[in-house]
Parts: structure tokens; C-alpha cells; sequence
């Protein structure tokens, strides 16, 4: 329907030139979903907002709008209510016409973007040879939903794994595998190093305890730094092992990516610094480089500075995400950057945007957002950790979220007497554990702190994966037993609306393109997930209120398409938060 808001959008626009001239084709209609269905499906509050400009009282200005309004296709005709609020309600007719170009339409109705945009969503992003954590869970899941909205509607997205694969802490784990491993770089074969946080760990406490491993330490550092092909080597080994790690929760999750590394712009940074130099951008402090901001200040008021070359002449995370920005722009064309880490980051891109803004890097036409959340909190509300008080591996978060689904699952089946394959209840209760994991984190207000809860999220009542992907099921099974093959029926198929509830459905399902289009600017996936939660509560009164297979004819057919809708439209819904819906649980 976002179609029906901006054609209503612009025939307001037209009402109001033709009422009070050519000044007033810029004046926003302020046309909005209406608050409550008695007013109608949209209000507009324009002649409210007129008022003082022309000088008249509000519901004459909505009279003379409301004269030379033209939406009888559209709408019933208008009424103006209280101090001057015209209300609009949608024309039967037209609500049956929309529904049948979506039931007719694999993309529902869903039109693409206009102005198709070459986007790069930064997400994921752990680091080599350390924990990939909760933080990385949750940044893998909200990007990758945000990636295929934007690719539904149409846009070039470049999904980017930016791992921290650089730095100098390679110079401690390079030295620590010669001295474990010796014979790593020697054998052909893949190393196996087992637990790479363990490892971490271990090669952090050689470093700490031993001053001539630190030495060899660092000079592994310059070695890498200066190319040297042994240990180049060693680092690639460890890179891969960690991007095996990974691999597993991708696949689990289904989430692919582009990996390219903050190495990957090593080259760049030199000219970083340079161009920010030439610009007279770069002061020296301490023998650092760096940029004093606008903005951020010290308790003493002065300004900050960000940092873009240290006095050991070595770059940092913020030299790197500056040249990652030139590249994304210059080379990869990006006309809009989305970045999605934890709002600890935010002060971080915050800097580094501005940066980039005052050295000109950042053409008119380009958007650069970093799209914040907030943290996993344990059910205490405290950082989420294991009953022995460690950080949780997602491995095993990920494992103990199916294995709960497969437990409740047998449960039901028990209590329902059905008896399933084991190939059936391995791949539901991993439908349904994964799912659940994502569909908590993505219907929170992302910006707000979580609490990870296995109980709520595999709950199967209340705004959970579950209930979704059960309203899916039983939904289908309603079209099934109608036996109506819809495509057979082809255009003679349509549905008529006569109920309440009927209307309620249908208004709500043509509703997904709004909300599409609100998710594609603001990257709140809660939206989303919202507007399915509802969609499967106004389907639930429906068929309540409503006889579908026991309905005579042309009802029943009718019925059955509009469930039919419901049951597409939580499946694109659903597929575009990244969960694929399961025909039987
Ligand atoms: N590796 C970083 C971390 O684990 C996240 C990187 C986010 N992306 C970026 N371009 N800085 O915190």
C-alpha cells in the first residue's frame, strides 16, 4: 500500500495547488496511517498546519481542500472530523483490486526501489584467533536481515565481513605457534590447533611472563609488516583456522558474506594520513598523528583527538576503517554505508565519519550510517556468561538453542501421539532452534539492551519464532484442505471482502510495503517482525469470525486466497528476517 500512500500523497498535493496556487506544491500533505480504524485508514492533518500561514480556521482550509480533492478511486468520499482532520477510507473495491495484483505477484505486491542503490552493509566482523561473540551474533543476524531487505527491494548490496585480522597481536600468536607447533609451517597438511580462544589465551600468557618472547614477539610484528614469506605464512595459517571457526556459525545461521579484512587495506593507509596531512587536517601530538575533533572534549573541555598514526609510527582501527570508507566509496562505488557493531562503537564511527566528512571524502549523494544496538544480557540482566561464570561460545549457544527446540518438539509429539523420522525432528528443531535465536534478537528495538532467554524465545505463544512459524503451518494446512489449486484458478481467483475481521486482514496484509520501505530507511527490523506478529493475530481473528472450508461458494474460494496471502506473506516476511519456514513442526 505504499503505493495507495503516495498516489494519495499526490493527489493532495494537487487539491491543495488547486485550492490555494502554485505556492502550496511543496506543502507536505502530512498524511499518516490513521491512529484508530474509526477514523479510517488515513488521516491527514495539513489543514491544521495551514491555519496561522492563511489566516482562516482549519476546517474551512480542510472544506476547500477536501472540494478539490479527487480520490473517488480510491476512497470513499472524505470527511472532515473535529478541529479539522480529513479522514480517508479505503473503497471496498479498491482494497479487492490490490489484493488481487499481490496474490497474482510472487514479489506480493512488493515494488522495487526506484532509484536502485550500490549499498555495503559492514557486519559480522569478529577477529582472528579471539572469541567470536554475542556481540558478533547479533551484528551477524540484524545485518544480514538488513541486507536482504535491501536486496529485496532491489539495491547492490556488498555484504562485507570485515575481520580483524591485523594488528600486533599476530607478533605474540606467530610466536607462539613456532614455539608450540614447530612443525606448522613445515607440514603441508591444515593445522590443526584445536581451540583457537585457548590458544589465544595461551600465547597471551607466554607474553606476559617471558621478556624474550616479547621480544621475538615483536620482531614477528615487523617480519609480518615487512612481508617476510615464513611468517606471512604463519599468519595465513591462523587465519584460516579461525575463518573455519566461523564457517560453522554461518552455516548455521545461513548467513553469507564477503570476507575482506582490515589487512586488506594496509596499502591504503600511508595515503590516509598524507591526504589528511595536505588537507592541514594532521597535527602532531606526542609524536602521534592525528585529527582534533569537533564535537568531543576532554573533562576539561578541550578537544579530542582521533588518532591516525601512533608514535611508533603504527596505524590503528581508525586508520583502517578511514581507508576501508575511501575504498568502499571511490572503488566500490558505495552510495550508501551502513555499519552495524554494538553502540559501544558509536563515539568511534562517530569520529571517523567526521573525519572523512571534513577531508571531503564523502560526496553529496552518499550515506554513511552506523546502525547501533545494545548488549546480551544473561536472564540476571547481567553480561550473558555460562553457569561457571565463562564467556558462552556461540557454537554451544547456537547447539543448546536446537537442542531445546528438539526436546519441546518431542515432547508434542509424545503428547500428541505422532510419531515423526529422525530426519524430520533434525531438521525442525534446527529450524525452529535457529529461529528462535534470531527472531528474539530482531524483535527488540535493537537499540535497547536484550535478554537472552531460551524459555521466552522457544515459547510457542507470544511474539516468538515459534508462534510465527506455527501460524505458517496451520495456515497451510487450512489451504491444503481446501484442495483449490490457485494457480490453476489463475485470474478467475478472487477474494471479496465482507467481514470486519476480513477487512481488518486484508488492510494489514497490504500494509508490508509501508512497512518494507520504513525498515529500508530506519534499519529497525522490530518493525518487521511486529507487523507479522500482527498479521498472525488479524489472521487468528479472521478465522475466528469467519468459515473458510465450511463456507458456500464464492466464499470459500475467497477465504481460501486470502489465507493463502497471509500464509505468502509471513513466508516473504519471514524469509526476509532471514528464517525460513518449516510445512510441518
Ligand atoms: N572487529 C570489530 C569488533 O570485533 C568490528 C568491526 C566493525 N566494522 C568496522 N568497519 N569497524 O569489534
Amino acid at each position: 500500500m505504499s503505493a495507495t500512500l503516495d498516489q494519495l500523497k499526490h493527489r493532495f498535493t494537487q487539491a491543495l495547488v488547486a485550492a490555494f496556487g502554485n505556492n502550496y506544491a511543496e506543502v507536505d500533505p502530512i498524511l499518516v496511517p490513521a491512529s484508530n480504524p474509526k477514523f479510517g485508514d488515513y488521516q491527514s492533518n495539513v489543514a491544521l498546519s495551514l491555519s496561522k500561514q492563511l489566516k482562516q480556521p482549519a476546517r474551512a482550509i480542510a472544506e476547500q481542500i477536501t472540494d478539490k480533492l479527487d480520490v473517488a478511486d480510491i476512497c470513499e468520499p472524505p470527511s472532515i472530523a473535529g478541529p479539522g482532520f480529513i479522514n480517508l477510507l479505503l473503497k471496498t473495491e479498491y482494497l479487492e483490486t490490490q489484493l488481487r495484483s499481490s496474490q497474482t505477484d510472487p514479489r506480493l505486491g512488493i515494488a522495487l526501489a526506484k532509484t536502485p542503490k550500490q549499498v555495503v552493509v559492514d557486519f559480522s566482523s569478529p577477529n582472528i584467533a579471539k572469541e567470536m561473540h554475542v556481540g558478533h551474533l547479533r551484528s551477524t543476524i540484524i545485518g544480514d536481515c538488513i541486507a536482504r531487505i535491501l536486496e529485496f527491494r532491489g539495491h547492490d548490496v556488498l555484504r562485507l565481513n570485515h575481520v580483524g585480522d591485523w594488528g600486533t597481536q599476530f607478533g605474540m600468536l606467530i610466536a607462539y605457534l613456532r614455539e608450540a607447533y614447530p612443525d606448522a609451517l613445515t607440514t603441508a597438511n591444515a593445522l590443526e590447533l584445536g581451540d583457537l580462544v585457548a590458544f589465544y589465551r595461551k600465547a597471551k600468557q607466554r607474553f606476559d611472563e617471558d621478556e624474550t618472547f616479547r621480544e621475538t614477539a615483536r620482531q614477528e610484528v615487523v617480519k609480518l609488516q615487512a612481508g617476510v614469506e615464513d611468517t606471512q605464512k604463519a599468519w595465513r595459517l591462523l587465519c584460516e583456522q579461525s575463518r573455519r571457526e566461523f564457517q560453522v556459525i554461518y552455516d548455521l545461521l545461513n548467513v553469507h558474506l564477503t570476507e575482506r579484512g582490515e589487512s586488506f587495506y594496509n596499502p591504503l593507509l600511508a595515503a590516509v594520513v598524507e591526504d589528511l596531512d595536505r588537507q592541514g587536517l594532521l597535527v602532531e601530538d606526542a609524536g602521534a598523528k592525528c585529527v582534533f575533533l569537533e564535537g568531543f572534549t576532554n573533562k576539561e573541555g578541550d578537544p579530542l583527538p582521533l588518532i591516525v598514526q601512533k608514535s611508533d609510527s603504527g596505524y590503528n582501527y581508525a586508520t583502517t576503517d578511514l581507508a576501508a570508507l575511501r575504498y568502499r566509496i571511490k572503488q566500490d562505488q558505495a552510495e550508501r554505508l551502513i555499519y552495524i557493531t554494538d553502540a559501544g562503537q558509536a563515539n568511534h564511527f562517530a569520529q571517523v565519519f567526521q573525519v572523512a566528512r571534513r577531508a571531503g571524502w564523502i560526496p553529496s549523494n552518499v550515506e554513511i550510517v552506523h546502525v547501533p544496538f545494545g548488549l546480551v544480557l544473561g536472564e540476571d540482566g547481567k553480561k550473558l556468561k555460562t553457569r561457571s561464570g565463562e564467556t558462552v561460545r556461540l557454537k554451544d549457544l547456537l547447539d543448546e538453542a536446537i537442542a531445546r527446540s528438539r526436546a519441546d518438539l518431542e515432547s508434542r509429539l509424545k503428547a500428541e501421539d505422532r510419531s515423526e523420522t529422525e530426519e524430520f525432528k533434525a531438521k525442525v528443531s534446527q529450524a525452529v532452534g535457529i529461529s528462535a535465536v534470531k527472531y528474539a534478537d530482531l524483535s527488540q528495538n535493537r537499540t535497547s539492551n536484550y535478554i537472552f532467554s531460551y524459555d521466552k524465545m522457544l515459547a510457542l505463544q507470544g511474539n516468538t519464532a515459534p508462534y510465527m512459524l506455527y501460524a505458517y503451518v496451520r495456515i497451510q494446512g487450512i489451504s491444503r484442505k481446501g484442495q483449490i489449486d490457485f494457480e490453476q484458478l489463475g485470474s478467475e481467483a478472487q477474494i471479496f471482502l465482507h467481514e470486519p475481521t476480513e477487512f481488518t486482514l486484508a488492510k494489514h496484509l497490504l500494509q508490508l510495503s509501508e512497512i518494507l520501505s520504513g525498515v529500508e530507511q530506519d534499519l529497525m527490523p522490530n518493525r518487521l517482525c511486529q507487523y507479522l506478529f500482527e498479521l498472525s493475530q488479524k489472521f487468528n481473528q479472521f478465522y475466528d469470525q469467519c468459515p473458510v472450508l465450511q463456507a458456500e461458494e464464492p466464499t470459500r474460494t475467497s477465504r481460501l486466497l486470502l489465507c493463502d496471502l497471509t500464509a505468502r506473506t509471513l513466508q516473504l516476511g519471514l524469509s526476509l528476517l532471514g528464517i525460513s519456514v518449516v510445512e510441518r513442526m
